[in-house]
């Protein structure tokens, strides 16, 4: 019913106002009487087999939501009925920002992907801490933050300290993203120096709280393996909880779509089904280099069930979707745990 009727029509709107109309709708539902019930009811998929206990918290199962989808955190107890078993919300900043000019989001159906230079809009770490202090999650929530974009790199670590001192109670876990291609030079903060820098101060802010709250660090697809190998060290020596490979590429190989079109729509992350292989050897690449010390959750162009089996079998522990999401509709995750746990019997 997705694929045939509410995906063609919803490909009929640009694709932020389409993103706006599925959440809208996703709002209107928790007003009717039985609508989230029954949401629940047609989407949640619950499994003994898949329960995974990993850096102190237990996921129902392994299928996330990847960040950039809830933004602000606006939505997550609707995106809980969806199946999955986790989510992140973000990318947050400490102060709100607007990100780039539209239009910033594009479709590219041949390839099954997106292209998105949205530049981390969103309306800061105070909005979303109001709303999750009003609706206590009812999905295990993992904050996406960043650095604002008017903030130097060298003064990034702040940034990143400032909105988990304000989320540390109310989250489960955080990612750090210093890999959005789309805010000018963030991926800088994957270098040696700076990274340490970033790591340091977050681990100032941890070191006052007496509860233990996860932090991943959420890496580019496009990066060389010398470079991988200096952030699979750091976050070995600093002791960090895992890594998310990875976000959008600035790669466009392999596509399709008419160079012309490409081209028009200029700079942006790419992801979706191009990307996948690339996020799947990154994920491999991690995980035998750390020896599998570093728990990772993939992200990236996981668009089939049988892709997200190929990134457990690459070393994932988890696994998040975005494109395949918009691509497949709201039983993507469902069928996914379906396969998952098909393949745990076998
Ligand atoms: C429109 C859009 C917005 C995104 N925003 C963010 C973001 O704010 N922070 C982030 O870490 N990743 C963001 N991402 C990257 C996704 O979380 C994900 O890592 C990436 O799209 C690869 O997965 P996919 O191929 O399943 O989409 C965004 C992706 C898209 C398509």
């Amino acid at each position: 019913m997705y694929k045939l009727l509410i995906r063609p029509l919803l490909f009929l709107f640009p694709p932020e106002q389409a993103h706006k109309i599925v959440l809208g709708a996703l709002k209107v539902a928790r007003y009717i009487p039985g609508c989230r019930f029954l949401i629940r009811l047609m989407f949640r998929r619950r499994s003994k087999l898949l329960e995974k206990e990993l850096f102190g918290i237990k996921f129902p199962n392994p299928v996330g939501l990847a960040a950039g989808l809830d933004k602000n955190g606006e939505y997550y107890n609707d995106l809980a009925n969806l199946g999955f078993g986790f989510m992140e919300i973000g990318s947050l900043t400490p102060l709100p920002q607007d990100g780039n000019p539209t239009p910033r989001l594009w479709r590219l159906p041949k390839d099954r992907a997106l292209i998105n230079r949205m530049g981390i809009n969103n309306r800061g770490v105070r909005s979303a801490l109001q709303t999750l202090k009003q609706e206590h999650p009812k999905i295990i929530i993992g904050a996406n933050i960043s650095k604002n974009t008017d903030t130097p790199n060298e003064e990034a670590g702040k940034d990143y300290a400032r909105s988990i001192a304000l989320l540390y109670d109310f989250v489960d876990f955080f990612v750090l993203n210093v890999s959005c291609p789309n805010v000018r030079d963030l991926d800088r903060l994957q270098g040696d120096n700076m990274l340490q820098q970033v790591l340091d101060s977050v681990k100032e802010v941890i070191r006052y709280n007496e509860t233990a709250r996860p932090v991943l660090l959420k890496v580019s697809p496009d990066m060389s393996r010398d470079q991988l190998d200096v952030i699979i060290h750091l976050a070995l020596i600093n002791g960090l909880d895992g890594i998310v490979a990875t976000n959008t590429t600035r790669s466009r190989s392999n596509l399709v779509t008419a160079e012309k079109t490409v081209t028009a729509i200029g700079e942006g992350g790419l992801s979706g089904a191009p990307l996948f292989e690339k996020s799947l050897e990154t994920v491999r690449y991690i995980h035998a280099k750390s020896n599998g010390l570093l728990p990772i959750i993939a992200s990236g162009g996981i668009m089939t069930p049988d892709q997200a089996s190929r990134m457990m079998d690459a070393g994932a522990s988890l696994i998040e979707v975005y494109t395949g999401f918009i691509y497949e509709g709201p039983a993507f995750a469902k069928r996914i745990v379906k396969h998952l746990k098909k393949r745990m019997k076998k």
